[in-house]
């Protein structure tokens, strides 16, 4: 029989909120895979949010955090470190959040208080998160982070609104902090990039069924799942990837290197059809 790949690994995972989270589908392939772990979220989604019920059903300590506090994130760590019994070996940071999008203010009348919670949430909680962990030595030599972004950091996509400035920070970030705790302590830090996936996050955006669609149908691959995604971070949670950082690796169903399919071709030549006929 294999070892599983993450035997005897601890982790500590942000942003499950309920089942359909991409943190959720982590943190059970994480668990199946041999790995202990803490969950953490807002005090806010644990008493909103179905965490607490799923949390229970896999027996995981679940601990409130806000991502952006520092005084939350030095108490989650030095919590989760006693629950697990040492050194953290893997972080999954799955943190987003944007008042403009979910007020549906549109980009170019973005509310700026809420255009500096965004980058506050969705970016700079990295940054504070490592700095943090960085400092309380709370993450295992050789560990490893992983964020999620999306590819609105560097194309612009329609009502992806100031998400995608933040995801260009955390882009960002990944690859300054990556250098500095690569070298300190052999952490490696990614992001990746993942499609357009059904979660409580997503349906902030509008028209998010047809992009769905859209997206699916110009990737040669179609779109990558939550549970794909959950198989990845296993592998780059797990010793197999030791000297893989500081990257935004895409997770799309190579939608990031296709401009047509021959799936999207037909469905749009269907549509031109019907509406413009032969005469
Ligand atoms: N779903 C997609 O299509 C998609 C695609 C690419 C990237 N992502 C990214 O994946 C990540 C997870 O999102 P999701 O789609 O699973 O949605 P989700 O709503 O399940 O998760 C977002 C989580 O962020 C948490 N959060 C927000 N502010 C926080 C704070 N201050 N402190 C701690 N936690 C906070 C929320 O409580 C929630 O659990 C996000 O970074 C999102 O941008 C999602």
């Amino acid at each position: 029989m294999h070892t599983p790949l993450l035997h005897n690994k601890r982790g500590l995972v942000f942003g499950a909120v309920d089942e359909r989270s991409l943190a959720w589908a982590t943190a059970q392939a994480c668990i199946d895979n041999g790995a202990k772990i803490v969950l953490t979220n807002t005090k806010m989604a644990i008493e909103l949010g179905e965490i607490a019920r799923l949390a229970a059903s896999r027996n995981l300590p679940l601990i409130a955090c806000d991502a952006t506090n520092i005084d939350d994130l030095e108490h989650l760590l030095t919590e989760a470190q006693q629950l697990l019994g040492g050194q953290i070996d893997f972080v999954l940071h799955a943190v987003a959040q944007s008042q403009n999008l979910r007020r549906h203010k549109s980009y170019e009348e973005a509310s700026y208080q809420y255009f500096l919670q965004t980058l506050d949430a969705s970016a700079l909680s990295l940054h504070k998160l490592l700095q943090t962990a960085l400092r309380m030595d709370a993450i295992a030599e050789g560990g490893s982070v992983v964020t999620l972004t999306y590819i609105a950091s560097e194309r612009s996509v329609l009502g992806y609104n100031d998400m995608a400035d933040a995801k260009a920070m955390l882009e960002s970030i990944v690859r300054s902090f990556g250098r500095i705790y690569g070298e300190r302590k052999h952490v490696r830090i990614n992001a990746v990039s993942q499609s357009p996936t059904p979660t409580r996050a997503s349906a902030g955006f509008d028209r998010m069924s047809y992009f769905y669609r859209l997206t699916d149908e110009l990737s040669p691959l179609g779109n990558a799942t939550a549970e794909d995604l959950a198989n990845l971070c296993v592998v780059l949670f797990s010793d197999l990837t030791r000297r893989l950082t500081m990257q935004t690796i895409y997770n799309d169903g190579g939608f990031s290197r296709t401009t047509l399919t021959e799936r999207f071709a037909e469905t749009y030549s269907r549509a031109t059809d019907a509406e413009h006929p032969a005469k």
